[in-house]
């Protein structure tokens, strides 16, 4: 297992984060070479975004913990697993184990998210709360202050290469200025239609932490699409 963070180092204001943390989803990579693909990954900045869908929450169905572990063995990059599943808490154990630096579970998957929210953190990973589009930031509210990531989708979950909701942008802004009046300090990322074009815009509305499936690995040169990607949000 990848030698974790300590909890501070993956929050805001730390010392030794670089942000934007770029963070490619493997959703659109080709597993026979995910060993190759995770390559391009600089470790000490970019982390690696790993999509599990359950066929239920989402009508997609993608992999489990063996998948998580076998990334865990080809890259050092910080693990975040997002668990696009019914009953997220049920499987904290298995992802923790192999290898999920952080599980980011959806606040529309749990009937106790506070309860869910406490299983991941007591299993040592990091703990991120996923709202789809149509899920208002209110309904993430009470438990603001019990995580270390909040995630907006700005695609309906789902699947990959779909095209941006413009709508996450207020979601974005309204985050941040929650934080920062709360005194509180989880990142926030944003999921979905993430590109050169979309990557400022939500830099400037306040996310962290940009997850891109399509824009790198679907891409014909995936290094070439990273290094893009990093370029649209330098400076
Ligand atoms: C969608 C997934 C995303 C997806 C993003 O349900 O949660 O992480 O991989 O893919 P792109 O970047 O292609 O929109
Ligand atoms: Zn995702």
């Amino acid at each position: 297992m990848t030698p974790v963070p300590r909890r501070d180092e993956v929050l805001l204001g730390a010392s030794t984060l670089k942000l934007p943390i770029i963070a490619p989803s493997i959703l659109s990579a080709d597993f026979a070479r995910l060993a190759d693909e995770l390559a391009i990954l600089d470790p000490s900045r970019d982390w690696v975004h790993c999509d599990v869908m359950d066929h239920r929450f989402v009508p997609n169905l993608t992999f489990g913990p063996p998948v998580v572990a076998a990334v865990e063995r080809v890259t050092t990059a910080y693990i975040d697993a997002h668990l696009m599943v019914e009953h997220p808490e049920a499987m904290v154990r298995e992802f923790r184990d192999a290898g999920a630096d952080q599980i980011t579970i959806h606040l529309e998957a749990c009937a106790n998210p506070g309860a869910a929210l406490a299983t991941v953190r007591a299993s040592g990973a990091r703990a991120g709360l996923a709202i789809k589009p149509m899920t208002p930031l209110d309904a993430a509210a009470p438990w603001l202050d019990a995580i270390d990531a909040l995630l907006v989708m700005s695609v309906e979950p789902g699947f990959g290469g779909q095209r941006f909701i413009p709508a996450a942008l207020d979601k974005l802004r309204d985050a941040r200025e929650r934080r920062a009046s709360a005194g509180l300090r989880f990142l926030i990322g944003v999921d979905g239609g993430i590109a050169p074009d979309t990557a400022p815009l939500v830099r400037e509305a306040g996310a962290d932490v940009l997850i891109a499936g399509n824009a790198v690995f679907g891409q014909a040169h995936p290094a070439d699409a990273l290094a893009a990607l990093r370029a649209s949000v330098a400076g």
